[in-house]
């Protein structure tokens, strides 16, 4: 049985459209709220048995087409020596955000810690319960994203401490990146060899910087996470970047198989931004599964009508889906895509 998602990556025509969500695993699915009752979030993602069962709740129930393993883009924090936990309507929060030179030349690199590895083993237990024809999608988080977390110390919208701190200490910034880079592309590594079919780099927070910012401070250590794991594995790897619109063209020679776009720009338009050499994945903007059935289908039909177009398409959410989502709105989307 071929796995839709790579038939499409390779180029090919696929029985169907692809579709997963991103953040499909979550407060949305009552399943996951009475898994949460019992433990808490970190324990999950670091618990091999619970963040396979985590993992697959959203496949049973949505029969997406893929799955996504269940961790956090934060969990390479622990293996630079980091601690933080999250908190209920705050997020994640840092004990001591990155904030001096000392800080940064205290930060462990390169160590390959159990935390990195209770992923992979999640991922070894994931491929072995499901289906075939479902590919199983490993990620992390560009090292820039992991940085705004690092230097804020928690979430923000507009991470201007980070913007100073690049700004202000360029070369510490850059002590910073280049260990961030290290343990994310051993993160990656380790995915792939656990036997993840897929890896999704999430850029959360690169749609933050400006032009010359994102080519200066992001760009370069994007492309060293990703040679760094092309220097040993070859599972396709999915580029994810929000409100992305006058980054994309600085991302067209990005060497990575899928660029994953928001819903700020359409699929068409992303495409000619990249010069038309990718497979893309999205854009439905995930609100839209907060209305009716309608508005749905409408929405759905026109991104699908604009996948046509394209080298390849695999339908997703423009971002995470939104915790207030109605079940059977996502069923709905995922069967109406299939039906295509
Ligand atoms: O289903 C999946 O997509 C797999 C699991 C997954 C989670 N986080 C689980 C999670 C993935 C791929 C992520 C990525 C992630 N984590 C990102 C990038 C993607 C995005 O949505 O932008 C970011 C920025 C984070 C960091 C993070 N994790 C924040 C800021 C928060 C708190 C806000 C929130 O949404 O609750 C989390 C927590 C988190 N990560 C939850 C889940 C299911 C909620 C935890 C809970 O309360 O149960």
């Amino acid at each position: 049985m071929e796995k839709t998602l790579l038939t499409v990556i390779e180029g090919k025509k696929a029985e169907k459209i692809p579709v997963w969500l991103m953040r499909q695993a979550g407060r949305y699915l009552p399943s996951y709220r009475k898994f949460r009752e019992k433990y808490d979030f970190l324990s999950l993602c670091l618990t091999p048995e619970l963040a396979a069962e985590v993992t697959l709740q959203p496949v049973d129930i949505l029969n997406v087409d893929a799955s996504i393993i269940f961790s956090d883009i934060l969990i390479p924090a622990f293996s630079l020596g980091l601690e933080f936990d999250f908190y209920e309507g705050k997020g994640p929060i840092f004990k001591k955000p990155v904030s001096s030179f000392e800080d940064i030349e205290n930060l462990r690199s390169g160590d390959l810690t159990d935390e990195l590895f209770m992923t992979g083993e999640a991922i070894k237990i994931v491929q072995q319960k499901l289906s075939p024809d479902k590919a199983v999608i490993g990620f992390c988080a560009s090292p820039f994203t992991l940085a705004c977390y690092l230097i804020e110390g928690k979430g923000s919208k507009v991470f201007a401490k980070t913007k100073s701190f690049i700004h202000e200490n360029p070369s510490q910034f850059e002590k910073l990146m280049e260990k961030n880079t290290s343990v994310l592309t051993n993160f990656l590594k380790i995915q792939a060899e656990a036997g993840a079919d897929i890896l999704q780099i999430f850029d959360t927070w690169g749609g933050i910087l400006s032009p010359a910012d994102f080519r200066k401070f992001a760009l370069p250590w994007l492309e060293k996470l990703i040679s760094g794991f092309r220097e040993t594995f070859s599972q396709p790897l999915i580029y994810f970047i929000r409100s992305s619109g006058e980054l994309l063209p600085l991302c067209k020679n990005l060497p990575v198989e899928v660029m994953s776009v928001d819903w700020s720009v359409s699929l068409l338009k992303a495409s000619s931004l990249l010069g038309n050499r990718y497979v893309l994945q999205g854009n439905l903007d995930p609100s839209v599964l907060l209305q009716s059935k309608e508005v749905i289908k409408k929405e759905t039909c026109r991104i699908v009508e604009e996948g046509r177009e394209l080298k390849g398409h695999i339908f997703n959410l423009g971002h995470g889906i939104l915790s207030q989502t109605p079940v059977e709105n996502a069923r709905f989307l995922i069967e109406l895509v299939h039906n295509f």
